[in-house]
């Protein structure tokens, strides 16, 4: 039997595009950017399934261009990229990597953490720079993150993982989500529920954990930065577009809060000139998830689910499975 058609958008680790270039025909796209919309729409024509990736955009108009399409798997856990609609109505199977980056992406928020509360970067540069002229006792002065409060919002995979780290550094740890988690689950977090204006109002750190829908885009603006201390951190490993970036840079300008780290940026791979500017923040390139380990993990669930559906079974790690 031929084999089934599949886009990668993206290169994968080698070992893991090896082995799904062994099951499958794989166009591939062999520069070092994303594809345009167009690209994709010329590559996805005869193909029977895509690897995308959370910056591919995958509306209908990609979809129209592929009437062989039977599997959107998209290589991150976010999937708000896609149009989950027209994939419904077009019967496309949508996959997604969940569980297997939840601790690699938790790692990052704390190194974020670490980062801007003890002003690891600006130090590193200082000390590059050779403006060190010896220890002193005012040097670099940061801000103590054992005992402190740690908010989270949004309590799914990735915001428990990111809890359950809080307990080495003493922390106490409010948070915030859809729903409130039973007891056990709390206790074993040593988590406690409140609404969101009480997470913002008492935090020395809020930590953004939550997907990205019409609902959640720029929850954090200058009404949420109001309400925060001003020696409070901001720190987002979820979606750029949680955060309204122009307010977020009049905060950290006007010192409403003391500081941010940020994985993720409204306009990705853009990022507000505004940020760039500023040294009370960390900003790191979308790495959530970027470990060797954990890269190919993700690539083992896609070809898990590229086999499932493509031999007519059920995707293994559905999102949408019509
Ligand atoms: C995802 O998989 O959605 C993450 O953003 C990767 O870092």
């Amino acid at each position: 039997m031929a084999k089934a058609k599949i886009l990668l958008t993206r290169a994968l680790p080698e070992s893991v595009q090896k082995k799904i270039a062994r099951r499958f025909v794989l166009v591939c796209n062999h520069s070092e950017r994303p594809l345009t919309k167009k690209e994709i729409i010329q590559k996805i024509k005869s193909c029977n399934g895509i690897i995308s990736m959370l910056s591919d955009r995958i509306d209908a108009e990609v979809m129209d261009a592929a009437p062989q399409l039977k599997i959107i798997s998209n290589y991150a856990v976010g999937y708000d990229n896609i149009d989950l609609p027209a994939a419904r109505i077009r019967n496309i199977v949508v996959t997604h990597t969940p569980g297997v980056l939840t601790e690699t992406t938790a790692d990052l928020t704390w190194a974020l953490l670490l980062s801007v509360s003890r002003r690891v970067v600006e130090a590193d540069t200082y000390l590059r720079r050779q403006k060190w002229t010896g220890w002193a006792p005012t040097l670099l002065l940061g801000a103590d993150l054992f005992g402190k409060t740690l908010g989270i919002i949004g309590l799914g995979r990735i915001g428990k993982a990111v809890a359950r780290r809080a307990g080495g550094f003493s922390m106490r740890v409010l948070y915030n989500n859809r729903r409130r988690l039973n007891p056990l689950e709390e206790n074993e977090l040593r988590a406690t529920y409140t609404d969101m204006e009480t997470v913002l109002r008492e935090s020395d750190f809020v930590s953004l954990h939550l997907p990205l829908t019409p609902k959640s885009r720029h929850l954090i603006g200058s009404r949420a930065f109001s309400k925060m201390k001003k020696c409070a951190f901001l720190i987002n490993t979820a979606r750029g577009e949680l955060v309204d970036e122009s307010a977020l840079v009049q905060a950290l300008k006007s010192n409403r809060i003391a500081g941010a780290g940020l994985d993720v940026f409204e306009g990705e791979p853009r990022v507000h000139p505004g940020l760039l500017k500023l040294s009370n923040v960390t900003l790191l390139p979308h790495l959530g998830s970027a470990t060797e380990d954990t890269r190919v993990r993700m690539g083992e669930m896609v070809l898990q689910d590229l086999l499932a559906v493509l031999s007519r079974n059920r995707p293994i790690h559905p999102v949408l499975s019509p």
